[in-house]
């Protein structure tokens, strides 16, 4: 369990210049922000200091130049975008340390965003000398970039040793929410975990068979385990050598008393394609399916997705990661959908805590219509997934009120384990 400063735990800030790591690494489409949810992220951390008068300077890495100066990866044109967030000037830094970031910081009164950590080595080799040129910039270092924090980088880590630290107003909510779906859960806890590929999140399947009561398998590596179970799969897309490795967590998740959920239908094609014909196969657990050996299964079925739908309703408690199918090629999207909305409905009606994150879960829950009514989204794909294996994310450690620095009273708001 780390414990967590607050920005409302610092004191009064005025006058002092407050570093905070945000991660503004957001989509862009023809040098113009195309997904701000990063950038609405920050604001609330923003205000907060601002508020107690601080000035605020802005870290963040974009995409991954490698520690050189790639101008196709400055944050300058991300300007615009927050301004329009944040509502008052913000001024920018060509360099995130040195002259220009001194510079720009005295000549701001509010906020000034410093170029990409990235255009130096010294960022992603967390080397103590680019911590210190960062730490001397400011007066206190605010962590609020969740979605780096798998990263021990110098602007997510290092800099954290070296100034009086808190968790900004994003990370703080993001720590809450998935305390409260895994660390200590209402019980029932249901984990829906899909995508391609057992290989990608096999340390997420092992830690979860031992933390939820129900696990739903779907996706692509669904039919990893189907095949293991001896079903038939005909064409579809699986990682038939993982076979022992998918029977192994199948074992576990028996000595654990969890449950494990597969298809018990699918919705199979020939082609891999949008709006290709395709019909409902049984999946028989481990015994038979009427499937083709050129058929693929692409969803899963509608006795599937209505007992799963019996299984949210049981629950207290939903944590989800990863697509039940190929939802981004209609028809393939219904079981996705539906549980999305079911999820949803459960939410709003105050039966269920619903927690969701990854870059493409996302983005099907808001095909769904339905983002806005779960719990919690966590703005993270990588770090997500990490937290999700039940590994300790560097950024939140280093963040926390744990490691020894200087004459730092600690006040624990949040915890997570
Ligand atoms: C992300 O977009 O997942 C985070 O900003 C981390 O970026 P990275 O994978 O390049 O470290
Ligand atoms: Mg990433």
């Amino acid at each position: 369990m780390t414990a967590f400063k607050r920005i409302s735990d610092m004191g009064d800030l005025s006058g002092k210049v407050a570093l905070v790591r945000a991660d503004l690494n957001v989509p862009m489409t023809n040098g113009r922000v195309a997904d701000d949810t990063r950038i609405r992220a920050a604001i609330s951390t923003v205000r907060a200091l601002r508020e107690k008068g601080a000035k605020v300077a802005l870290l963040s890495h974009f995409g991954r130049p490698k520690g050189q100066v790639v101008p196709e990866m400055s944050l300058k044109p991300l300007l615009p975008a927050l301004v329009a967030a944040f509502g008052e000037p913000v001024g920018f830094a060509a360099d995130c340390i040195g002259e220009a970031a001194q510079q720009a910081l005295v000549e701001s009164t509010g906020i000034v965003l410093l170029e990409n950590v990235r255009f130096h080595a010294g960022e992603e080799a967390n080397d103590p000398a680019f911590a210190k040129a960062l730490a001397s910039l400011g007066d206190l270092y605010v962590n609020d970039a969740f979605s780096a924090a798998h990263r021990a980088h110098a602007s997510t880590e290092g800099l954290a040793h070296l100034l009086p630290r808190c968790a900004g107003e994003t990370m703080a909510l993001e720590l809450e929410a998935l305390e409260k779906a895994l660390g200590n859960p209402a019980r029932p806890v249901v984990a829906i975990v899909g995508g391609a590929k057992v290989s990608s999140k096999l340390d997420v399947l092992t830690h979860l068979v031992e933390k939820v009561d129900h696990l739903i398998i779907g996706g692509g590596m669904a039919n990893t385990f189907l095949f293991a179970k001896g079903c038939a799969i005909g064409n579809s897309l699986a990682e038939r050598d993982l076979a022992d490795v998918a029977r192994d967590i199948l074992g576990r998740a028996e000595k654990e008393n969890c449950v494990i959920h597969l298809p018990v239908d699918g919705v199979a094609a020939k082609q891999f394609a949008e709006n290709a014909p395709s019909r409902t196969v049984a999946l028989i657990d481990g015994q038979a399916s009427d499937i083709g050996d050129d058929e693929m299964i692409l969803d899963v079925g509608p006795a599937t997705i209505n007992a799963l739908k019996t299984v949210l309703a049981g629950a207290k408690t939903l944590v989800w990661n990863g697509p039940l199918g190929a939802f981004e090629i209609a028809p393939f999207g219904q079981a996705t959908f539906a549980l999305a909305k079911e999820a949803a409905q459960l939410t709003d009606a105050g039966r269920l805590l619903t927690v969701a994150g990854g870059g493409d879960t996302v983005s099907a829950l808001n095909m769904a219509g339905v983002g806005a009514h779960f719990s919690h989204i966590s703005t993270a794909g990588g770090a997500f997934l990490e937290w999700m294996e039940g590994k300790t994310l560097p950024g939140v450690a280093a963040s926390g009120t744990d490691p020894a620095i200087g004459s730092w009273v600690i006040a624990a708001r949040v915890s997570v384990v």
